[in-house]
């Protein structure tokens, strides 16, 4: 009998902390319920501690998203506990997870710590736990690093306090698959707790390693994998989850492991992923990517024709690529919509539904055929936004080869409507020179350090989806944009860069390592 495996997803923590990817509640709330519907196990919603934004939003996810354990992150301070527990503690089923690094590097250079007080934190952050709950998981950071058998008294200290999932996290991505399936074995072995805990790992990126590392521990007795959607996270990201669930799914012969996940549901929350944290999926990303499933050479193309698994060993149908759109067009009504919206797992209030259906309204006049994509970039720009302080009312560019790119903007801003002119070198410069001029935030201290265009379908009359990212000081802001005319959709991704700033200023996020 194939044995489950127990996924876990931290795409709303670890994910988050991918530079500029963070997500308002909304959108986190929205990407929730979207990791329910893919049916992982755990979601790690967010880190409580970190900012008043993070809390409200593991809260509001632990009481939204029943059919999953919701924890969250929390170091060894009682402060931390407390603030994870009141976040998560309405949840269907709450986790608390600890974490404290175990390595000597990290003791002596981070934590200014013995291995001694390490131990007695261990155990009295976890006891401390244990008052609120009996689902707690002890987390070694940089376990992959740390001494094989100080890593062994940690985890001991762990179980005895009552940690009942032990993770071992190769943190910087540093470990060989053989080496860390060998750690895993020895510490379980060492333990010798296997009635009692799950063991869990969780692999960064660093080296390219992190699905074939997880994949080893699995092999050596983890029953709990940390995984995010596209790999997002802290530097070269986490183990996919799309990757690390494809390949037990395809190579059970030697991999006789199961997962609870809806596979159909992994292209959609990839695209919803991506959306969201404005982080584009490579073309030739493994599962996901535009190329994983198109075969180029002719000799392949004759292969699949006369065999599929020739040159195919997954479906796109395995992965829900297939999934017919329906299609909306300009003459369905307010029912066929709302339905629609429904069956992507949106409910929305009338007031927002009516802002979204004028917007699907005017889009359809513009495009011929309305797709789900469509929809998910009307609502991510109209209900998952946070609160705009600058809004867009009006923009008129003249461009080409014998202008002088010149943009005419107005911005509401507290109610007063403020309308500026300015030039560029092209018309997306002279436009945000214009924003620039109108929101005196940016002008000198701001940097643009990437821009880019995607269509969110095919075909010419397709919707622009524009991503920027600023920084200012050490904050790179994500802002995000759609329209069918570019220009535009370049203006609300900058105005919406330039929102999220604002708005960060206000709610500051506290660093934690
Ligand atoms: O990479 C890491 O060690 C972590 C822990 C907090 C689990 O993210
Ligand atoms: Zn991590």
């Amino acid at each position: 009998m194939a044995e489950r495996i127990i996924v876990f997803d931290t795409t709303l923590r670890d994910g988050e902390q991918s530079p500029g990817a963070s997500m308002n509640k909304a959108e986190k709330l929205r990407l929730a319920r979207q990791l329910e519907k893919l049916k992982v196990d755990v979601i790690e919603a967010g880190f409580p501690v970190a900012s008043q934004g993070d809390f409200e939003a593991v809260a509001l996810i632990a009481k939204e998203v029943r059919g999953l354990t919701v924890t969250a992150l929390s170091r060894t301070e009682k402060t931390d506990i407390d603030r994870a527990w009141e976040a998560v503690k309405e949840g269907a089923n709450p986790r608390l997870h600890i974490f404290i690094a175990t390595s000597d590097l990290h003791l002596k250079y981070k934590l200014k710590k013995s291995r001694k007080e390490v131990l007695e934190i261990i155990n009295k952050s976890v006891s401390y736990a244990s008052r609120y709950t009996s689902n707690i998981e002890f987390s070694a950071e940089d376990g992959s690093r740390t001494d094989p058998n100080f890593l062994v008294q940690a985890v001991r200290a762990a179980v005895k306090a009552g940690a009942t999932t032990i993770n071992i996290p190769d943190t910087v991505g540093y470990a060989l698959p053989e080496e860390l399936g060998e750690r895993i074995r020895f510490v379980r072995e060492q333990v010798e707790a296997d009635d009692r805990v799950v063991w869990s790992v969780h692999c960064h990126n660093d080296l390219g390693l992190a699905v074939a590392n997880s994949l080893s521990a699995i092999q050596n007795g983890a029953r709990q994998v940390e995984v995010t959607i596209n790999g997002i996270g802290e530097r070269a990201g986490n183990t996919s989850l799309e990757e690390l669930v494809m390949a037990l799914h395809t190579r059970k012969d030697l991999m006789p492991f199961t997962t609870g996940i809806e596979t159909k549901q992994i292209y959609h929350t990839s695209r919803l992923v991506s959306r969201i944290t404005g982080l584009v999926v490579p073309a030739n990303k493994a599962v996901v990517g535009a190329n994983a499933f198109a075969h180029e050479s002719g000799i392949h193309q004759d292969g699949v024709l006369k065999k599929r698994t020739t040159y195919e060993i997954m479906t796109p149908k395995d992965v829900g690529l297939d999934q017919s759109v329906l299609v909306l067009g300009k003459h369905s009504g307010r029912h066929a919509f709302q339905d629609r919206l429904k069956e992507l797992g949106y409910v929305l209030n009338p007031e927002d539904l009516k802002k979204v259906f004028e917007r699907f309204k005017e889009l359809a006049d513009k495009k011929k055929e309305v797709v789900n994509e469509d929809i998910e970039a009307l609502i991510a720009d109209e209900i998952l936004m946070i609160p705009d302080t600058y809004k867009l009312v009006y923009i008129s560019v003249i461009s080409g080869n014998m202008a002088v790119p010149t943009a005419t903007v107005q911005i509401e801003i507290n109610g007063e409507i403020i309308q500026k002119a300015g030039f560029g070198v092209g018309p997306i410069d002279a436009t945000f020179n214009t924003i620039n001029k109108i929101i005196k935030t940016c002008t000198k201290v701001c940097n643009l350090v990437s821009f880019s265009v995607n269509a969110i379908t095919g075909g010419t009359d397709a919707q622009g989806q524009v991503t920027v990212r600023i920084q200012q000081g050490s904050k790179v802001i994500l802002g995000k944009g759609s329209d069918s005319d570019i220009i535009t959709a370049s203006a609300k991704a900058y105005l919406n860069a330039l929102n999220r700033l604002d708005y960060l200023k206000k709610n500051p996020i506290k660093s934690w390592s």
